[in-house]
């Protein structure tokens, strides 16, 4: 069902998207290393699953912002025993199908018990696959956050992932990101002094539905509850909330359940600015000019001088290497995008709640 909340599992309930499935597939098939990008709800987490369940391989799918969550770190040990939940049946995907699974030994291929390190994991799940004629799939979800791994920005991962690509060829890795920027530079694909440089990767981009396919997108979903919505409301829902599935679901999810469009709307933004609220918070706390420079663009202060002029009036002194530092992390982190010299918010649910203060 188009409007159910939670990530999408399977194709049936996934929205279009074929385009974005199919390449994902065929990266997974035939690249060692495949970027899922896309800005926040955009519907990577959902695309990444279907592509789990659907491909012929074993895969293993991994929240990395989960594991980051756990401590403002991620250590090695919650990572190994993420990675041994997972093969113990405990993942929430159905990832090992076919293959019977025990604690420690799988299809005959033997896990040291303990003290296992990441690499020991790669080398493991490599043998597996091979006893199992299988591909294994190694995706991790919201990637960037993988740089908060071991006290070296992540290095010491990426050493780990590059040793598989060059040694393990039954391994091949999904990184999906929503702050893109940050998950490039991290990743370090094209960065001569990063471990995994010059290696090759697919790169497949999710992009909020236009127009009309938002529009369509919300008929489908009320269809399927059997309700008939005037085409009025459609538009002004898709107003409203742009082309973000996300936001969409969630307005469609309420009006199913309230049967009031007004209801609906409102239950939406109260929820998207309760997210968002939590989003920005994070945000802050890495330094609180991001806010101020947001509320700035978000009240249509486009231009990098009369941001300038904005947070210096509000905060003091600002110099403008910080300043330009400031504005391309937030491009980095997918919040806004630089047109014609002119800066925007991407997500115009993001821009309404800023502007609220
Ligand atoms: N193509 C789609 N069809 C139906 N629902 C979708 C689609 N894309 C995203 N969603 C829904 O939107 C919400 C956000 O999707 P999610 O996959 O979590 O996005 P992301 O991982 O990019 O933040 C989820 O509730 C999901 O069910
Ligand atoms: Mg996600």
């Amino acid at each position: 069902m188009l409007f159910d909340p939670r990530p999408k599992e399977r194709r049936e309930e996934i929205f279009d998207r074929e385009g974005e499935i199919k390449a994902l597939l065929n990266g997974m098939k035939n690249y060692p290393i495949t970027l899922l990008i896309g800005i926040r709800r955009v519907g990577k987490s959902s695309l990444l699953r279907v592509a789990l369940n659907e491909c012929d391989a074993i895969g293993l799918y991994i929240d990395a912002r989960k594991l980051y969550s756990i401590s403002g770190s991620v250590s090695q040990a919650a990572l190994v025993g993420e990675i041994r939940n997972i093969l113990a049946g405990k993942g929430r995907v159905g990832v090992l199908r076919g293959i019977s699974v025990e604690r420690v030994s799988i299809a005959g291929v033997q896990l040291k018990p303990r003290e296992a390190t990441f690499i020991d994991l790669l080398d493991f799940l490599n043998s597996l696959g091979r006893k199992a004629s299988k591909k294994v799939i190694i995706a991790f979800d919201e990637a960037q956050y993988l740089r908060f791994y071991g006290s070296r920005g992540g290095k010491e991962l990426l050493a780990a992932i590059a040793y598989a690509y060059d040694s393990l060829e039954g391994l091949s890795f999904v990184f999906t990101g929503s702050e893109v920027g940050l998950l490039h530079d991290f990743l370090g694909l094209d960065d001569y002094s990063s471990p995994l440089y010059g290696r090759i990767y697919e790169e497949v981009e999710v992009k909020p539905f236009r127009r009309e396919l938002s529009r369509e997108f919300l008929r489908r979903g009320f269809d399927e509850v059997g309700m008939n919505v005037p085409g009025e409301e459609i538009e002004a829902a898709v107003e409203e909330l742009d082309g973000i599935p996300g936001w969409l679901v969630e307005f469609g999810f309420h009006y199913w359940k309230k049967g009031s469009f007004e209801k609906a709307l409102g239950m939406t933004m109260r929820k998207a600015r309760a997210v968002i609220r939590e989003e920005l918070k994070e945000l802050e706390k890495r330094s609180g000019r991001y806010l101020l420079i947001l509320r700035a663009i978000a009240m249509g202060i486009a231009s990098w001088s009369t941001i300038k002029e904005y947070v210096e009036a509000k905060a003091g002194p600002v110099t403008n290497a910080r300043l330009s530092e400031l504005l391309r992390n937030l491009e980095k982190m997918g919040w806004v995008i630089k047109k014609d010299g002119k800066y925007l918010i991407i997500d115009p649910v993001v821009e309404k709640v800023l502007r609220e203060g």
